[in-house]
């Protein structure tokens, strides 16, 4: 069997889109497009390329010109070859990729817009130092809990319950993280080349393991105006779809709040359909305008659609690796199964720790949301100072502005932003099909000064591109 991961001619062309952006001759510029694609993980590594002759037959262009791009890509460590056996994405020596899967230069002086996670709380080091000394008392035990600590699912169930959802520690299976809940959930119950339902634009990582779990994904378009439900319920009440994955609290990335009437429609066509509703609640304690939140799918759930995934990721910290899934005892015990196959479960020490860090949450959250606030605002007063034209929604709450572009440049202005030391998550990184060229996602995770240094920095950027309009020789600041 060929083990190889291929992208094929017409794929990688829509996935390029306007490729010509950047100017220059078409050899450079599609280079570029093509790096810009492995850098900012929307092309694994090690993934063959078209051979030449078919992506010039799909781009319209000589093969020449696919021969040079390659060759160019080659000499930067961009791609791999071996003679007669094609081209493979490669990162060029000494580069690496970050968590986010987007591409990190080893620069201190970065600001990493990239990431949507605030730093922990000063509580950690004391619940760290109460985990230790909790520790001892399992000094007995084999320290294997497939489904989690039993006193962390103590204390995650009495959370949903204080949120109004009533809820059991055999409702609850701890996770390594919600991201480990989803992709837990997408093994037990969904099946290769099935169809899942995923908003568009929707968490990169999330849309990475629909793509791992071979999903096809069909969208439900969100903008910051809301979910457009009316193509969607038709096919969910028809029992068209398994599973929907939704964000339906303060939405990741366009911070959108999916309203109590669209949960209730979305949890009655689930229920006709047979199908089941994944909401992945990452940001739900976030909420920083004290303006009422819907209540959670769960609530509303009479019939047991909705299994949630959600974390401490956001509202504590992502280095504690802690998330959950909420769902029926008996779906909890067999994904309690699959999750013995995968790591046997989560570390002991990590799961007391984080109890700590849940015991404290009266004193944290509140802390954590002022900060948010005034980075939100700080955030917002840079973009509209420097960045005129942009066009966004200030969000009630969680971590991400998502703003609109006046023209389709994101993927241009993030390479080019890198000259000036930032990172940032284009738009495309959000959609299935490299859409969303003019949107940016700017998180609001980071410190107000430097959320305010990074917005001026996108704006020399921003400047720069306008410099480099097709028909001006493209500089090394952008080409290099
Ligand atoms: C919507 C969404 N789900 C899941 C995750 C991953 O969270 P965790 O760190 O809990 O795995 C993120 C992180 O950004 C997210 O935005």
């Amino acid at each position: 069997m060929d083990a190889v991961v291929r992208t094929g001619a017409s794929a990688l062309a829509r996935r390029l889109g306007d490729w010509r952006r950047t100017g220059g001759s078409d050899y450079v510029a599609l280079a570029v497009a093509i790096r810009g694609l492995i850098r900012d993980g929307r092309l694994a590594l090690g993934v063959r390329l078209p051979a030449e002759r078919l992506l010039a037959a799909e781009l319209a262009v000589s093969r020449t010109t696919v021969t040079a791009a390659y060759r160019l890509l080659r000499d930067q460590g961009y791609l791999r070859s071996r003679r007669g056996s094609g081209s493979d994405t490669a990162l060029p020596e000494g580069q690496r990729l970050s968590t986010s899967g987007l591409w990190a230069p080893d620069d201190e002086a970065l600001i990493d817009l990239g990431c949507a996670a605030p730093p922990p709380p000063v509580e950690l080091a004391a619940a760290a130092r109460q985990a230790a000394e909790e520790l001892a008392g399992y000094a007995s035990s084999h320290g294997y809990y497939p489904a989690g600590l039993p006193e962390l699912r103590s204390a995650i169930a009495d959370r949903f319950t204080e949120r109004g959802v009533p809820t059991g520690p055999a409702e609850i299976l701890v996770t390594s993280g919600a991201q480990q809940g989803l992709d837990l959930v997408l093994r037990l119950l969904t099946a290769p080349g099935e169809r899942i339902l995923v908003e568009s634009p929707s968490y990169p990582n999330a849309l990475t393991a629909l793509a791992a779990a071979r999903l096809r994904a069909d969208p439900i378009p969100v903008t910051d105006d809301g979910w457009d439900l009316e193509p969607v319920l038709p096919a969910l009440t028809a029992g068209r779809y398994r599973v929907a994955y939704l964000i339906p609290d303060f939405h990741n990335p366009t911070g959108a709040v999916l309203p109590e009437p669209q949960r209730a429609a979305l949890i009655a066509a689930a229920y006709r359909g047979g199908g089941l509703l994944v909401a992945d609640e990452t940001f739900a304690e976030l909420a920083l305008t004290g303006r009422p939140m819907p209540p959670p799918m769960a609530a509303l759930d009479r019939h047991r659609r909705v299994i949630t995934v959600g974390g401490m990721s956001k509202s504590h910290w992502g280095g504690l690796r802690v998330g959950w899934i909420r769902a029926t005892p008996a779906l909890i015990q067999r994904l309690a199964a699959v999750r013995a196959g995968v790591d046997m479960g989560g570390a002991v020490l990590d799961q007391l720790a984080a109890r700590a860090l849940l015991a404290r949450a009266g004193t944290i959250l509140p802390a954590r949301r002022e900060m948010l606030r005034a980075q939100l605002d700080a955030l917002v007063g840079a973009v509209r100072e420097h960045l005129p034209g942009a066009r966004f929604r200030v969000p009630a709450g969680g971590l991400c502005l998502w703003v609109e572009l006046a023209e389709p440049v994101a993927s241009a202005l993030a390479t080019a932003a890198e000259a000036y030391g930032v990172r940032l998550a284009p738009g495309p990184r959000f959609g299935a099909e490299g859409t969303f060229e003019r949107y940016l996602r700017l998180p609001f995770a980071r410190p107000a000064n430097e959320l305010v240094e990074a917005v001026r920095r996108i704006a020399a950027a921003r400047a720069d591109l306008d410099a480099l309009r097709p028909g001006r020789p493209a500089t090394p600041a952008v080409v290099a």
